[in-house]
C-alpha cells in the first residue's frame, strides 16, 4: 500500500486554475523532488497536503486512510484538520520559527500542546526528545539561543527538527535553501541527505538539481498546474522525454 496517494487534486484561486489535476502516489521511505518553474503550483500542492488550503476537488489518502475526498466531505472542522495536519510536516523556504522561543522550545512547543489533549503521551520525554534532534541536526550546543542568535542554516535545521518532532508520515520541504548562501545550503543539503539515508518519506520542492537527482527516488515536473512528466529522478533530470521539461532543465545546464 501507497504512503500517500493524491487523486485529481484541483485548486482555484479566484478564476485561476492553480492546480488542474494533480495525481501521484509515493511508498514509504520514498524520496520526492517536485521541480518546475515559478507559479507552477509547487507551494500550493504542499500546502493542499498540508491542510493550509482545501483543494476544490479530488482526494488524498496516507496509509489507506481517506484524509480529503471532496466528493465525501463536508468541510472539516479546525479540529479534524489539526488531526489530519500530524500526518504531515512542513519546513518552510523562509524557516519561520517563533522568534521569542529558544531552539529548544520551539522544538517543544508543538508536542507538548499536543501532550495537553492526548494523555498516551509522556510529557517528560519531550525534551530529551527535542534534544536528541537537536544532535540529530548538529545543534546539541545552540538548545538555548533565540532564532536572532542562529545563522540561516541553523534556523533551517531547528525548523527541520520541530517537524520531526511530532513524528510525520511524510516531511515536506518547499524550497528549504532557497533562502541560503552556497555554504549554509550545503549544511541543511546535508542533514536532508541523512534523513533520506535513514528512510524517512519525504517531498521536496527544489532548484538544487543535482541534489533532487542524487538524494531523491522519484521527481515530478509540474508546469502550469499540471504534472508535466513524472519518474524516477534520475530519468526525469538526467533523460527527460517531454520538450517543456527539457527546456525548463537547459536553464540549469
Ligand atoms: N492565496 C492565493 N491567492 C491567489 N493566487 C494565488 C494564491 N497562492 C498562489 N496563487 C497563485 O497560484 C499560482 C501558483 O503559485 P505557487 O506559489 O503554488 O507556485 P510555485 O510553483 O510555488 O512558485 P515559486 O517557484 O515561485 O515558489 C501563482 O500564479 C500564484 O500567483
Ligand atoms: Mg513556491
Amino acid at each position: 500500500m501507497s504512503i500517500l496517494e493524491v487523486k485529481n487534486i484541483k485548486k482555484n484561486f479566484g478564476s485561476t486554475e492553480v492546480l488542474k489535476d494533480i495525481s501521484f502516489s509515493m511508498e514509504k521511505g520514498d524520496v520526492l523532488s517536485i521541480i518546475g518553474s515559478s507559479g507552477s503550483g509547487k507551494t500550493t500542492l504542499l500546502r493542499c497536503l498540508n491542510f493550509l488550503e482545501t483543494p476544490d476537488a479530488g482526494s488524498i489518502s496516507v496509509n489507506g486512510d481517506i484524509l480529503f475526498d471532496s466528493s465525501l466531505s463536508a468541510p472539516l472542522s479546525e479540529n479534524e484538520i489539526r488531526k489530519k495536519r500530524l500526518h504531515f510536516g512542513l519546513v518552510f523556504q523562509s524557516f519561520n520559527l517563533f522568534p521569542q522561543y529558544t531552539a529548544l522550545e520551539n522544538i517543544c512547543l508543538a508536542p507538548s500542546l499536543l501532550a495537553k489533549e492526548d494523555p498516551a503521551i509522556d510529557v517528560s520525554t519531550l525534551e530529551e526528545r527535542a534534544n536528541a534532534l537537536l544532535d540529530q541536526m548538529g545543534l546539541s550546543a545552540k538548545a538555548g539561543n533565540y532564532p536572532h542568535e542562529l545563522s540561516g542554516g541553523q534556523q533551517q535545521r531547528v525548523a527541520i527538527a520541530r517537524a520531526l518532532a511530532l513524528n510525520p508520515d511524510i516531511l515536506c520541504f518547499d524550497e528549504p535553501t532557497s533562502a541560503l548562501d552556497p555554504e549554509l545550503t550545503g549544511e541543511v543539503l546535508k542533514v536532508i541527505r541523512e534523513l533520506a539515508d535513514k528512510n524517512t518519506t519525504m517531498i521536496i520542492v527544489t532548484h538544487e538539481m543535482s541534489f533532487a537527482r542524487d538524494v531523491s527516488d522519484r521527481a515530478i515536473f509540474m508546469d502550469g498546474g499540471v504534472i508535466v512528466e513524472q519518474g524516477p529522478s534520475k530519468q526525469v533530470i538526467d533523460d527527460p522525454k517531454m520538450e517543456r521539461t527539457k527546456q525548463f532543465l537547459s536553464y540549469y545546464k
